[in-house]
């Protein structure tokens, strides 16, 4: 089915970055006549790598910061924006200082929304999980697995269920600095979306996964997993004791991209709505499975060392129902979990030299 697309002029924050740069490129390599400009900082490790990506499938690219007014203030007519811009470590802030992460996930996303107000442009918001708080999410009633932990069928809290955590769950509770900005901007562009007439929607994902991202150990776990793999880096399980059984969904960036792109198209009908997307139950590993996975996809056996406890902010279980996204947008992933990790694995192998330096 070709899709039409009702913009003309796009504005990618974060465009070099891991979604921020796949999406940039999928729109550009899906629709005719549009203008996509990649808007970045360059500031997490290896962005870089994703520029020559960029101008090979036309995206322009601009090196600015969302945290600065001025940066902002282009001299493009964009129709839409997608903030892909942000410090997406839950555990940005923890043990220093939280400047950075509030100055650009909440600050520098206001930024963007007032540039939406003033250019007459609609909004995409790649929200996070990372909103639900922590200990509503650690307190669910869990059964525990050889391999993993597992969420029981009869759940207290509204929005939880055997398949995951539904957009009805609770938002009340600490929920790390990370989720916080990410949750005071949801608010802010709901505000906005009321207000100002702008169309707009979020998304929360849970971990989204794929070639070219760099990941490394508090963010981008299967492709931190995986080198560390393929380059003989130390890895460990970090807390419930140490075995790796704490759980997360997964969604192959093709998957991430290709909804954003079918939700782009139908504005009008999803403007103002919040959507939980994610790998759901089916794609989820815990890091245990992942390690069986990695290794037998990599062709190497590691070491892993455990320590009792938790990281900051970590979670025992998390799982994306994605149930509301399934029936209004015909929502459902088509990658599994194998297919991801050997994407990540075969992507390192292809590219290990120049990968080498930024993962090891
Ligand atoms: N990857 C995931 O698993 C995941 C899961 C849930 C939500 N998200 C959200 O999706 C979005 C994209 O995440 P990602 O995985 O591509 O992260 P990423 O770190 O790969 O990309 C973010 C990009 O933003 C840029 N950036 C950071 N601060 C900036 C600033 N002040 N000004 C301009 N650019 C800046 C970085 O250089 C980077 O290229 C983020 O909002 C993140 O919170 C990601």
């Amino acid at each position: 089915m070709t899709l039409k697309i009702p913009y003309k002029n796009i504005l990618v924050t974060g465009g070099a970055g891991f979604v921020g740069s796949h999406l940039s490129i999928a729109l550009k390599n899906h629709f005719d006549r549009i203008q996509v400009t990649a808007f970045d900082n360059l500031i997490r490790r290896g962005s870089e790598f994703n520029l020559p990506r960029l101008v090979k499938a036309g995206v322009n690219f601009r090196k600015g910061d969302v945290r600065s007014k001025k940066d902002l203030s282009l001299d493009g007519k964009y129709d839409l924006i997608i903030d892909c811009s942000a410090e997406p470590s839950v555990t940005a802030g923890t043990g220093g200082s939280p400047e950075y992460v509030i100055d650009t996930n909440l600050f520098g996303a206001c930024n963007c929304f007032e540039m939406a107000r003033k250019c007459r442009a609609d909004v995409v918001f790649l929200s996070t999980s990372r909103v639900y708080p922590i200990d509503l999410l650690n307190n669910l009633d869990f059964c525990e697995k050889d391999s993993r932990f597992e969420l029981k069928s009869r759940q207290k809290i509204p929005g939880a269920a055997r398949q995951g955590i539904s957009e009805e769950f609770p938002l009340n509770g600490y929920r790390s600095i990370y989720g916080s900005t990410k949750l005071g901007a949801e608010m802010l562009l709901i505000e906005y979306e009321k207000a100002y007439g702008i169309k707009a929607f979020i998304n929360r994902f849970g971990v989204i996964a794929g070639p070219w991202q760099f990941g490394k150990v508090d963010q981008g776990i299967i492709a931190h997993w995986a080198a560390s793999h393929i380059f003989n880096q130390p890895l460990k399980y970090m807390g419930y004791g140490g075995f790796g059984k704490q759980v997360r969904d997964v969604l192959h960036i093709d998957d991430a991209v290709g909804i954003i792109i079918r939700q782009i198209t139908q504005m009008d009908k999803i403007s103002g709505k919040v959507f939980n997307i994610g790998g759901g139950v089916k794609v989820s590993f815990s890091l245990l499975e992942l390690t069986d996975c990695v290794s037998k996809l990599a062709g190497k056996k590691i070491h892993i060392g455990r320590t009792v406890r938790e990281s900051p902010n970590d979670v025992k279980l998390y799982i994306t129902n994605f149930q509301k996204a399934g029936k209004l947008l015909d929502f459902k992933p088509e990658k599994s979990k194998y297919e991801i990790v050997e994407d990540v694995v075969k992507w390192i192998y292809d590219h290990k030299n120049e990968l080498r330096k930024i993962f090891t």
